[in-house]
């Protein structure tokens, strides 16, 4: 089975998850958007469900493939987040923003009832932090920024580079205007401590570790799809 078929897989299983006339947030990524092409199916058929997008890519994909779509301020409350991981630990807590749509993502996601994490095997890892971690930062006082996070770093004892992600000839930008800071510390031991240091930093406006929002991960491999849960 190759990368692209255990994602379909998890995006079939989580699915099975999906009631006719649900709230839903739509996750961004590969494996995500794997899932809209499953659900633009069923929609097909006659299941009625209201998405919300979690970038302007979703959305694109979610209106070429006729899924409906809804702002978070038309559906402010959800039912289910469906949306794929950089990195998950068997604690469910996670690395997004691969994609640079973590903002919107952990906003939706917080909005739910509930989140599932779908993924293929690769990403489930014993401690968080291979995966550079993305912040997503204000572009104004950039430089001090990277000085608070490296200062916040340091105190936790990592270290690593501070790459701020590029596109073409310029900066990545995301769809809320910031840009992002991949922080490459190789080993998270501490995912709280972090999340936590880098909320109190002004010019961080998000960053790509997500705990305590997913409830249930749906992860694909070789030999078939396993769950990991929480209590949530
Ligand atoms: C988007 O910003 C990310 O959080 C994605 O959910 C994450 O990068 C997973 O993407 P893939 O499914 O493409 O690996």
């Amino acid at each position: 089975m190759d990368a692209r078929e255990m994602k379909i897989k998890a995006a079939a299983a989580a699915l099975a998850h999906v009631e006719s006339g649900m709230r839903l947030g739509i996750g961004t990524g590969s494996t995500a958007e794997e899932f809209v092409r499953l659900l633009a199916e069923k929609v097909a058929g006659g299941f009625r469900v209201e998405g919300v997008p979690t970038s302007e890519r979703t959305a694109r994909l979610c209106v070429e493939l006729g899924v409906p779509l809804k702002s978070l301020d038309e559906l402010p409350a959800l039912d289910l987040t469906i949306d794929g991981a950089d990195e998950l630990d068997a604690g469910l807590r996670l690395i997004k923003g691969g994609g640079g749509a973590l903002l919107r993502e952990k906003i939706v996601a917080a909005a739910s009832e509930r989140m599932i994490v779908i993924a293929d095997e690769s990403k489930l890892v014993d401690m968080l932090g291979a995966f550079a971690l993305p912040i997503e930062v204000n572009p104004f006082g950039l430089v001090s920024t990277r000085i608070a996070i490296e200062k916040v770093a340091a105190r936790l004892g990592l270290s690593g580079e501070l790459a701020l992600r590029q596109s073409g000839d310029g900066e990545f930008t995301t769809d809320g205007g910031h840009h992002i800071i991949d922080a490459s510390f190789g080993r998270i031991p501490d995912a709280e401590a972090l999340s936590s240091e880098l909320n109190s930093i002004p010019g961080v406006v998000e960053h790509g570790l997500f705990i305590n929002m997913a409830a249930l991960a749906i992860i694909a491999g070789p030999a078939g799809v396993r769950t990991l849960q929480t209590n949530r």
